[in-house]
């Protein structure tokens, strides 16, 4: 007899339906919240984000520095990574859920509308620009690995492992898995393409796009991961500007 067919649901979905609908977008929305607040805080309020050889991950790169510019020096990029958090496949849907409650949840009651213009109309169509803003925070991306490598490398003290070290790398493997496990990217690099073997063999866009469908199954774990990595990454650097705390050496 066959057996039948996996419907795919996970065990933390399973979980989940179990709790009631609205626990998952107040969490979003507490979560998601409280990130911008910080978010805020951070880029109108502070014209620093380096300390010795660790940068924060909302002022790189240092375009502010390149130009000689002195006040909200963290505008200047972090409006990159925030366009790519915000027009993400993933985050629509739970702010969608969370900020909007619209729906608020699978099968949960819409409110009425009079019409309904989604994303075809601003300021919602601003999302349309995803696949744009991720080659801008491929950019950015770059500039974080090089920040990583540095923060390795400490003045007077040649190669180190220091705390502050580790979180930079770790925020950069996070998003970096976040980046190229994007919708976007997905299609880019395969998606798009009707007949992946019509040249008689599987062509390299199938592998390639095989592999990019295997992160993209954990797409909003990376997001989640990544988006606590930045905040962790920054508020350490952010903590030892203040000396309210010190950098541990590792070895
Ligand atoms: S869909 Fe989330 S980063 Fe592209």
């Amino acid at each position: 007899m066959a057996q039948p067919v996996s419907s795919g649901t996970t065990r933390p979905a399973a979980r989940r339906k179990k709790m009631p609908y609205w626990v998952e977008p107040l969490t979003t929305l507490v979560v998601l919240g409280t990130w911008l607040l910080y978010s805020l805080w951070e880029v109108l309020f502070h014209n620093t984000g380096t300390y010795h050889n660790y940068i924060s991950p909302y002022f790189s790169p240092g375009i502010a520095g390149w130009f000689g510019w002195h006040i909200l020096t963290a505008l200047y990029v972090a409006w990159v990574p925030f366009l790519f958090r915000f027009t993400c496949y993933y985050y629509r849907k739970e702010y969608y859920r969370g900020f909007f409650w619209d729906p608020p949840g699978c099968a949960a009651a819409d409110a009425p509308r009079k019409r309904y213009s989604g994303e075809t109309k601003w300021p919602l169509k601003i999302n349309n620009l995803h696949r744009y803003a991720w080659f801008l925070a491929l950019i950015v991306l770059l500039f974080l690995w090089k920040d990583a490598v540095e923060a390795f490398i400490f003045p007077h003290h040649g190669f180190e492992v220091r705390v502050g070290s580790l979180i930079l790398l770790v925020n950069v493997v996070l998003l970096t898995f976040y980046t190229f496990s994007c919708h976007a990217f997905r299609h880019m690099v395969g998606g798009r393409r009707d007949c992946f073997s019509c040249g008689g063999k599987p062509s390299q866009s199938y592998r390639f796009w095989s592999r990019v469908s295997r992160w993209n199954a954990f797409h909003g774990a990376w997001a989640w991961a990544s988006l606590f990595s930045v905040w962790a990454a920054d508020l350490y650097v952010r903590l030892l500007l203040m000396g309210v705390i010190h950098d541990a050496r590792l070895f």
